[in-house]
This record gives structure tokens, C-alpha cells and sequence, in this order.
């Protein structure tokens, strides 16, 4: 009898054109696992229309009728574990999340942010750079831990910043890497490669120093300052 794939919920407030990468690297088979549940706090999110069409259960926890984030949160805790998941997903989930929250999650939540954190948490990044005179940016995922934008860093992905660029043309270019980064850093996870022990990233049991560096045109991975290849290219030009 085959064991039952593992189960991925996804939190989402917008777009959710991170989530759809997801749900390509598992339909193809890249991510042996299944999205389970995409769950939003944003009742327009484009994101649940995403989810819908490719079946996947979607649900709307309106803010508005809850007075405490506490409560918010308990409703939203109940919602995802009525799915088991291996591993939770924030993809562009633009709300504070609570300390049981983080809590009750820790080591199995995931965050992408586009920016090199711990630079410039916190949203319009793309802009802030440009203002920083910044002539580099990027996307960074990491465990979730109680602060914004913050907790111990998985991966990266650097992209250049040019002269002509305006936040639109930068953030198409971060978004770009991120479809490529968020999903392989998911594989890591649910192959058991990637864990979060005391603090400490774990990838194949080495601890990571700094994040790892995923390069913009290729495949190849920096670990700890060595370069390696990747065991598998993830290039998913589905996602927009
Ligand atoms: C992405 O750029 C993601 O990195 C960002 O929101 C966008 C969501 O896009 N997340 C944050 O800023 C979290 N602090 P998407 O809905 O198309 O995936």
C-alpha cells in the first residue's frame, strides 16, 4: 500500500503566483507532497481561484469577525490542522502572525520575503532598495519565527540592480527567482533534507553558516561557501 503523500497547506493574501509554482512543482512531481489547503485572509485574493482550479480546498477566514489577532489565529490554527501538515507555507500571507501562532508551527513554517533579509524587512522592499542605492537584491526563504520578516535563513537568490530599474521592473525580477527558490527549498523539506534544530538550519545534516545561494541562471547551489549543483533544476515558467 503506497503511504499517503505529505500534506502542504498554503496561507496566501494576493496573488498567490508563488503558490501556483508550488502547485505546478507538485503536480509534475518535482515536490512529493500534495497542497492540501490554501487558505486566505483576503476574500478577492486571486490566489483561492488558483487553488480552486486545480482542486485544491480553499477557505476565506475573514479578520473582520474576530476581535483578538489571538482569536484570528486559534480559528486559522483549527482550519490548517484539520489538514496534518507536514509543512506550512506563507506565500505572500501579509498578516502578523501571533507568537502561539509561530509557536505551534515552529520548524514547519516557511516564509518568502523579497529581499536579501536581513536586509530591508517589512514591505515595499523594492522600492527601499532602489532609494538605498543598493546595486544588489534578491529573495530570501526562512523558518517563521515571532518577529516580522525575521527567523533563521534557508536560501537565497541575488539579483543585480540596474540603473534604469523602477520597483516594477526589480520586483518582476525578484519574482521571477522566487518561483524558482520557493520550490526547491520545499522539495528540501519535505525529502527530509532541510530541518530547523535549536535555531540551527540543517541542510543533509550539515548546519548552514549563512544562507544557501541559489544562482539566478542555473541550477548550481553555494552551501556554506562551497559550490554544488542542484539534484534537480526547478524552472517553473508556468507561475506569473
Ligand atoms: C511575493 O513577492 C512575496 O515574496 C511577498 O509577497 C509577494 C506575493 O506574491 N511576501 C512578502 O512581502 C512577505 N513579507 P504572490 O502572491 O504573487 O506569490
Amino acid at each position: 500500500m503506497r503511504a499517503r503523500p505529505a500534506s502542504i497547506v498554503v496561507l496566501i493574501s494576493g496573488s498567490g503566483s508563488n503558490l501556483q509554482a508550488i502547485l505546478d512543482a507538485t503536480h509534475d512531481g518535482v515536490i512529493d507532497a500534495q497542497v492540501s489547503a490554501v487558505i486566505s485572509n483576503n476574500q478577492d485574493a486571486f490566489g483561492l481561484q488558483r487553488a480552486h482550479r486545480a482542486g485544491v480546498d480553499t477557505h476565506f477566514i475573514d479578520p473582520q469577525r474576530y476581535t483578538t489577532r489571538a482569536e484570528f489565529d486559534l480559528a486559522l490554527m483549527q482550519c490548517i490542522d484539520r489538514y496534518h501538515p507536514a509543512l506550512v507555507v506563507l506565500a505572500g500571507y501579509l498578516r502578523i502572525l501571533s507568537k502561539e501562532f509561530v509557536d505551534h508551527y515552529y520548524g514547519r513554517l516557511v516564509n518568502i520575503h523579497p529581499s536579501l533579509l536581513p536586509k530591508f524587512p517589512g514591505l515595499k522592499t523594492h522600492q527601499r532598495v532602489l532609494e538605498n542605492g543598493d546595486t544588489e537584491h534578491g529573495v530570501t526563504v526562512h523558518f517563521v519565527n515571532a518577529e516580522l520578516d525575521a527567523g533563521p535563513l534557508i536560501a537565497q537568490v541575488r539579483v543585480p540592480v540596474h540603473a534604469d530599474d523602477d520597483a516594477l521592473s526589480l520586483a518582476e525580477r525578484v519574482l521571477e527567482q522566487e518561483h524558482r527558490l520557493y520550490p526547491l527549498v520545499i522539495k528540501w523539506f519535505i525529502d527530509r533534507r532541510l530541518k530547523l534544530r535549536e535555531n540551527t538550519v540543517l541542510l543533509d545534516g550539515v548546519a548552514l553558516r549563512s544562507p544557501v545561494q541559489l544562482a539566478p541562471d542555473s541550477s548550481k547551489v553555494t552551501i556554506n561557501g562551497t559550490s554544488e549543483t542542484t539534484d534537480r533544476t526547478i524552472n517553473h515558467d508556468k507561475a506569473e
